[in-house]
């Protein structure tokens, strides 16, 4: 049956194949918030690793203070995602990022709200059915010369989860665990917006 399968091989431009779309909120040096939209992040035990292009305010937010709040969007979002898209927090805004225009405030920008923390510095983000609080463990960074080398290459920034905030609604009463059949996280499937479809089913290790 599978040698039956057609195959093409293709060199798609970019590799981002469906990850949830995160709003990473810092702190800026004169204590305002940023925004950064990002898409390429994972989870393991306590841990959220994020990847994130060498230059941006968030990243340079990250290395100088050290924690953030990681958002995660849900599918109504997606515009508000998208107003922040061409935006970075740089000021003036680094050659290299062309099409690109500085928001001082990008929660207003957006139309989304701030939420002070309980442990860090950075507020979370209110429409987000999932907020996580989170300190920097280590940021590597990595030369990638045929990829943004005018960047800096990519950061790999692995952050600790201290807490963890989810919309009531989105979990199951009276316990710690998600809803898996109403929390949807945005996809960002090769530069489009996906929303999550119906729960398939529940591996072997599911609680409930
Ligand atoms: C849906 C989406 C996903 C993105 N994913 C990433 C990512 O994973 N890593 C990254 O460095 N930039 C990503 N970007 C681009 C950044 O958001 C962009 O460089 C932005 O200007 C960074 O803002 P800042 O400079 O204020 O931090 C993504 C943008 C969008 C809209």
């Amino acid at each position: 049956m599978s040698d039956s399968i057609a195959l093409r091989t293709i060199r798609p431009s970019v590799l981002y194949f469906g990850t949830p779309v995160l709003l990473i909120a810092t702190r800026n040096a004169d204590g305002s918030a940023n925004l950064t939209p990002m898409s390429s992040a994972w989870a393991l035990a306590d841990r959220v690793v994020l990847g994130l292009a060498g230059g941006g305010q968030g990243l340079a937010n990250l290395e100088r203070e050290g924690e953030c709040t990681l958002n995660v969007a849900g599918p109504d979002a997606w515009r508000a995602v998208e107003a922040l898209a061409p935006t970075t927090g740089c000021d003036p805004v680094p050659s290299w990022k062309a099409g690109y225009r500085y928001a001082a405030d990008k929660f207003a920008l957006a139309g989304l709200t701030p939420r002070p923390s309980e442990i860090v510095a950075p507020p979370r983000v209110a429409e987000c059915p999932l907020q996580m609080e989170a300190r920097v463990v280590e940021i590597r960074r990595r030369a990638l010369p045929a990829w943004r080398e005018a960047a800096g290459g990519f950061a790999i920034v692995e952050t600790e989860v201290l807490r963890v905030h989810a919309h009531a609604d989105m979990t199951l009463a009276g316990s710690d665990h998600v809803d898996p059949q109403r929390f949807r996280p945005l996809l960002y499937v090769f530069r489009h917006y996906v929303g999550g479809g119906p729960s398939l089913g529940r591996t072997f290790k599911a609680e409930v």
